[in-house]
Formats: C-alpha cells, structure tokens, sequence
C-alpha cells in the first residue's frame, strides 16, 4: 500500500498544485500517492494557474496536466497525511474532521521545517510571477524535509 499524502489549498490552482508537483517530484512513484485538492470549489475541474504552470516548468516540473478538485471528507479516509498551505486552510479542514484520528492527519505544511511556529505558505493570486517563485522555494524546502521523513 503506498503512502498518501494530500496537499491542499484554498483555490486548488496556485499553492497546493505545485506542492503536489514537488513533493511527487522527490518521491517513488510507486511507493507513495501525492494528490491535491482545494477547501473551495470555485475552479474544480480546472487546471493550475498559468504563473504555477510557468514556474513548475522553470523547474522541470509538468503540473499542466493536474485539475483542481474540492477536498471532500472521504479524504481522511484516503489518505495518510493532509498538508494545509494556511491557517485558513487548516481550521477549514478541521472543521470538517469527524474524529480525532482524522484530525491528527492534518498539519500546516511549513511546520515541517518550523516545528509549531505555524508560518503560513503566502496566496500568491493576486500578484505577479515573482510571488509564484518564492512560494515554489518555501514548498521546495518543505517537501525536501517531508520526503526525507517518509522515504
Ligand atoms: P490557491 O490560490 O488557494 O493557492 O489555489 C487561490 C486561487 C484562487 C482564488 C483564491 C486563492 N480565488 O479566490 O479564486
């Protein structure tokens, strides 16, 4: 059984796209599941932001072929660690957690490297291609981290 991991954001087209990407990226295809999802359902069925495309692909990463989706609570079933980008995020996820074992799955993805400092993974929507770089070295460095633990 692989090890599944679910990133997740709030629009599922900026942040938790590419931290899919990379995390998938760092990971044996076939020992691990990294999937991504959003608390919102304003782009389901759409694919990653044009700048999150762009800046995966500097990086020799494909995430053009990924569609958003909404998270849903059959996803603490299925997988074994949920990544929040924000604190927004995070309580919306909790909110819809229906035990505690649910809960325990669920962490803000940059505690990784901050152990309880919740450091939140900026929206970059609403500005320009720089913004999409530096979230990608945040999720970068975190992934990296995540991987080295699980692998
Ligand atoms: P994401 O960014 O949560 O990183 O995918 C956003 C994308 C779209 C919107 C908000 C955040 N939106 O409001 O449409």
């Amino acid at each position: 059984m692989p090890v599944k991991i679910l990133m997740v954001c709030l629009g599922n087209i900026c942040r938790s796209p590419l931290a899919e990407g990379i995390l998938q990226a760092k990971l044996p295809v076939d020992k691990f599941k990294v999937d991504s999802a959003g608390t919102g359902n304003w782009h389901s069925g759409e694919k990653p932001d044009k700048r999150s495309i762009e800046t995966a692909k500097n990086h020799g990463i494909d995430i053009s072929k990924q569609r958003a989706r909404q998270f849903k609570v059959s996803d603490f079933e299925n997988f074994d660690y949920i990544y929040a980008m924000d604190m927004s995020n995070y309580k919306n996820i909790l909110a819809l957690a229906p035990n505690e074992q649910a809960k325990e799955k669920v962490n803000l993805i940059l505690n990784e490297l901050f152990s309880n400092e919740n450091v939140e993974v900026p929206d970059p929507y609403y500005g320009g291609l720089n913004g999409f770089e530096q979230v990608y070295q945040m999720l970068d460095d975190a992934c990296t981290k995540i991987a080295s633990k699980l692998a």
